[in-house]
């Protein structure tokens, strides 16, 4: 089976690029046009936040981009790879390798530990006693960083509360440093300091080079982001450049209210 090969890329040049990237559900008959002719381009390095009502079709959008569902008509080209054309077996090898995932439902296995969970993803890659030895320190770092203490890594996901399930996704997220990590809603279940935790963890990420896709509703959340993509009738009818998040200040937040005011949100 040939391996997609996919070359790093410099950074602000495009990582995943859509072209009239079109998405119909029907559903007993009616269709529903939720993505139409929609362009894109996600630059490496970037916080790439989007943003739209309840609906709109961002987590379509983040399936699309990720290759976790395919489009009706269209383009995605990820690293200057169609990635619409790979079969079932090379997407999922491909997403495996490039892509890290926290979704708004989280999927973690009920039968294992959130450690189990985490190390899990990062062992599709890796296997052995030093690859596990790596990836058990970095789910360990991973989950300190979020304020998940041992006792809570060693339970079962029907032990733990929405939140701890959350993060734990996001540690599973992160394990195998993807080149670029999709986060769908990340903070929707956390409290403030738990959500800090999250968000402090994807700017971290981001700052080190790794490409960040979030959706969020959450002004907080969004404000991490430094490009602000909203999605309206199917397209990106606003873009707005907000600079490198250093911290929040009043100016960020204006003009991130003024942005979202001005597309109806
Ligand atoms: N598998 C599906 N079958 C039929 N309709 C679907 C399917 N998935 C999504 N839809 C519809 O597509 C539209 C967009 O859904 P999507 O989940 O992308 O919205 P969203 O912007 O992420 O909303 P939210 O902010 O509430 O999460 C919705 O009207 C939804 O009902
Ligand atoms: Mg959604």
């Amino acid at each position: 089976m040939s391996q997609p090969r996919i070359q790093p890329i410099e950074p602000g040049q495009p990582v995943i690029t859509t072209q009239k990237l079109s998405k119909t559900f029907s559903t007993e008959g009616v269709q529903q046009h939720v993505l139409r002719n929609l362009d894109l381009q996600i630059r490496s390095g970037d916080f790439t936040v989007i943003m739209g009502a309840s609906g709109a079709g961002k987590s379509t959008l983040l399936y699309a981009l990720s290759g976790m569902d395919r489009p009706t008509l269209g383009q995605v080209t990820f690293a200057g790879r169609d990635i619409v054309g790979l079969s079932e077996s090379e997407l999922a090898r491909f997403r495996r390798r490039h892509c890290g995932f926290v979704f708004q439902q989280i999927y973690l296995l009920d039968n294992m530990s959130l450690m189990d969970n985490a190390m899990a993803a990062g062992l599709l890659l890796g296997q052995g006693r030093k690859a596990r030895a790596a990836i058990a320190a970095r789910a360990a770092n991973l989950f300190d960083q979020v304020g998940i203490d041992a006792a809570t890594r060693a339970k079962f996901p029907a032990q733990v509360s929405g939140g701890e399930a959350q993060r734990a996704a996001t540690v599973r997220g992160l394990i195998n440093q993807p080149q670029v990590l999709f986060a769908d809603e990340p903070t929707g279940a956390l409290d403030q300091t738990s959500g800090t935790a999250v968000l402090d963890v994807l700017t971290g990420v981001s700052r080190q080079g790794q490409t960040v896709v979030m959706v969020t509703h959450d002004l907080k959340s969004a404000k991490r982001g430094n490009r602000i993509a909203y999605l309206r009738d199917g397209q990106i009818v606003g873009d707005l450049d907000l600079g490198e998040y250093q911290g929040d200040d009043a100016a960020r937040d204006a003009q991130l209210r003024s942005f979202l005011v001005e597309m109806g949100w």
